[in-house]
């Protein structure tokens, strides 16, 4: 209970039966619950059609003992990500995915910034690497979650930002002249060489961040040799995205209780 005698509450949505959207959606609600946020939960059936969906978005809207509205991604394939991520009211999302969110990114605001690449820059934040001007950046992912949002919150910081992703030519021409690489791929590359980042690819010290789930994309114990900072999977990026949302949770809480 805080000083104006409410409790910020996150409510949690996903649609299907997705078992890494079930564990991700479990782990931040845990979390919620441990720091004293409370947190609801809707499990949807997969055939939930989108103006069943818009339907409950409006009812968490208007309701003002919920502070913050996670729906989590991806959706079922019959729904538009875009209508139902745009239908969230500003406020409340606390995945930062709304437009406004998003145009507030753009000119430099990081107040609701989605969790993942806010994680990302508040590791180099703490390593005393917040203003990256003359250093260049890689990213290798170009989602909406992770790899689009952080090419802003770089460039807020004054790196010099590359994205590349599955159809760049020749990867290792831009990791090799990386000072920060980011690498969000997410895949075994093989049975024999299961790693996409080796030791070959990546610059004396440098800094690794890998966000790959569940195995991490890096040759961890090779590359580690080579570079000032790298993160483990897991136990790296992982749950600083989860300490990334319970922020937003609580900066939502606090602007929408204050207003
Ligand atoms: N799916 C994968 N990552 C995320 C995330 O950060 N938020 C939501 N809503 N869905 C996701």
């Amino acid at each position: 209970m805080d000083k104006y005698g409410k409790v910020p509450k996150l409510v949690t949505v996903i649609v299907g039966d997705d078992p890494g959207s079930e564990m991700y959606v479990r782990m931040k609600r845990e979390a919620s619950e441990k720091v004293g946020i409370l947190s609801d939960h809707y499990g949807l059936p997969e055939k939930t059609t989108e103006k069943e969906l818009l339907f409950l978005i409006d009812k968490l809207n208007e309701d003002p003992a919920v502070h913050g509205i996670l729906v989590q991604l991806p959706l079922p394939p019959h729904i538009d990500e875009k209508q139902i991520i745009g239908a969230i009211a500003p406020l409340k999302d606390i995945d930062g995915f709304s437009p406004a969110n998003i145009y507030r990114l753009f000119h430099g605001d990081e107040e609701l910034t989605s969790a993942t690449p806010h994680g990302i820059v508040t590791i180099l934040d703490h390593i005393g690497m917040n203003d990256l001007s003359g250093k260049h950046a890689v990213i290798i992912n170009r989602s909406t979650i992770v790899g689009k949002p952080l090419i802003f919150l770089l460039l807020n910081r004054n790196a010099t930002v590359t994205v590349c992703h599955s159809r760049t030519a020749n990867i290792s021409d831009f990791t090799r002249n990386a000072d920060v690489l980011v690498t969000a791929i997410g895949r075994r590359k093989s049975k024999d060489a299961p790693f996409f980042i080796t030791s070959d690819m990546v610059k004396d010290g440098s800094v690794i961040i890998d966000v790959a789930t569940p195995h991490g994309d890096v040759d961890f114990d090779k590359v580690k040799e080579k570079v000032l900072l790298i993160t483990p999977v897991p136990g790296g990026v992982g749950p600083m995205t989860i300490a990334m949302l319970l922020k937003n949770v609580v900066s939502a809480f606090s602007a929408q209780v204050a207003a």
